[in-house]
């Protein structure tokens, strides 16, 4: 795993295709049936991509304290944002955009040093060689009602078809990894229709990384790749290993502008410090409409994360997981030397902030955005039987944050959290 991954924190994941002519939902629309395979594809004709301008994506991914970003580039239903050759149907051949949309994107990001990612839709239903096989060659009991977008027509399976296929993937792969620079980040989707053999995995990942040994990759590659994705909901127990959690603003992945319901700026915020007080990123979603523009919705939910981010970035960047939630009821962080802790207050306090277990002795707190010292006091504990007192951080409403509040306590040496049942204390 490349470190920048790992302290980046924070990514901005774009799906822009031409799911936005219409506001459909990204491919599935389709598949599941909610309009037809020709409707869908009669939204090529709409797309122009007429105000698309990749620098002003980039400004604005910088603004929102992102390090990375991930834009399909070529989803489900296999429209390719970049003029590949390998198949006319991308928005350079087919639409009225007439451009190479990923070209415009690796440009911007690189100059503004956004570490570039790709999503790479592995399924693509418009091919006429992927629905040759079943998932791991397993013909269904019912082969008639199998979707027919991903599943064999008459339910003959055809390996060779899929070869072919597979080929089709690695050709356009190799025109994402070669002719735009260095690709940072490779980000899967769809890995589930097929097994990892018919992936042809791991000599997949070994012909991705022939390109850059540096590339990761997410884990949507029938477990090769690099960190896991939970998605949409919040994972409750840490996830193993690095872990990136994707989420949309509103519900839907690409410009539904029938969907309002927007999560609040605060809730992001929120949602954000949970990711990171347990090791992990956060990916969050914007879907452009079909010029390119964005609703200014999601650009103000960007600007304002931002804005929180730099307030308090040493609270955020190459910052590990913090502590548990039974010592501290919110989220936390840690310094990377482990002798600060970042904790982070999200409701106004009656009075006093709780911190349990800890150890250490506390040198200094300050409330991070305003610089304000903060006095503490420790009831109880039997520190000649090590076990630590409650720290008690006195603390008003008037301290507070408009958002998120983190307090910085700088410890006397790297941070020690007691872990017992407590104790009968038996020499006082
Ligand atoms: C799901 C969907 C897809 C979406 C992705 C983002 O796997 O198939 O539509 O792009 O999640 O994480």
């Amino acid at each position: 795993m490349q470190k920048w991954f790992e302290e980046a924190k924070l990514g901005i994941f774009i799906h822009y295709g031409i799911y936005a002519v219409n506001g459909v939902s990204e491919s599935w629309s389709f598949y599941n049936g909610r309009i037809t395979y020709e409707e869908y594809m009669n939204q090529l004709q709409g797309f122009t991509a007429s105000n698309y301008d990749a620098d002003q994506w980039a400004d604005l991914i910088e603004k929102s304290g992102a390090r990375y970003a991930v834009l399909t580039t070529k989803h489900h239903d296999g429209v390719a944002l970049w003029d590949t050759k390998y198949s006319d149907l991308n928005v350079v051949a087919r639409t009225p955009a007439k451009r190479d949309l990923v070209k415009e994107y690796a440009e911007a990001m690189r100059k503004r040093g956004i570490r570039l990612g790709m999503y790479f839709s592995l399924i693509d239903w418009s091919h006429p060689d992927y629905p040759t096989v079943y998932e791991g060659g397993k013909e269904p009991e019912n082969p008639a009602q199998a979707n027919p977008y991903s599943s064999p027509a008459g339910g003959k399976q055809d390996e060779a078809r899929w070869k072919r296929f597979l080929e089709f993937n690695n050709n356009q792969l190799q025109e994402l990894m070669t002719n735009y620079g260095t690709v940072d980040l490779l980000w899967f989707d769809g890995d589930w229709e097929r097994s990892a053999e018919q992936w042809n995995l791991p000599d997949f990942k070994t012909y991705l990384l022939s390109m850059n040994p540096n590339v990761i990759i997410n884990s949507r590659l029938q477990g090769y790749g690099d960190y896991k994705t939970p998605e949409q909901g919040l994972p409750i127990t840490r996830p193993a290993g690095p872990w990136e959690f994707c989420t949309t603003i509103n519900s839907s992945w690409g410009y539904v502008p029938t969907d309002n319901k927007y999560k609040s700026l605060n809730q992001i915020i929120r949602m954000f410090c949970d990711c990171i007080s347990m090791g992990g990123n956060m990916l969050l979603d914007i879907g452009p409409k079909e010029d390119g523009t964005l609703d200014p919705r999601q650009e103000q939910i960007l600007l304002g994360l931002g804005d929180w981010i730099r307030t308090h970035e040493e609270a955020v960047y190459g910052t590990t997981e913090g502590i548990m939630n039974r010592y501290y009821l919110g989220g936390s962080t840690l310094s990377k030397d482990r002798k600060i802790l970042y904790l982070f207050v999200y409701d106004d306090p009656k009075e006093n902030i709780c911190l349990k277990g800890l150890c250490n002795s506390i040198r200094k707190i300050t409330v991070l955005h305003s610089g304000k010292e903060l006095e503490h006091e420790i009831h109880g504990g039997v520190p000649w039987f090590d076990i630590p007192g409650t720290t008690w951080i006195y603390m008003s409403k008037e301290d507070t944050h408009d958002q998120v509040t983190v307090l910085k306590l700088e410890l006397d040496g790297e941070i020690e959290m007691y872990g017992g049942s407590g104790a009968v204390v038996t020499h006082n």
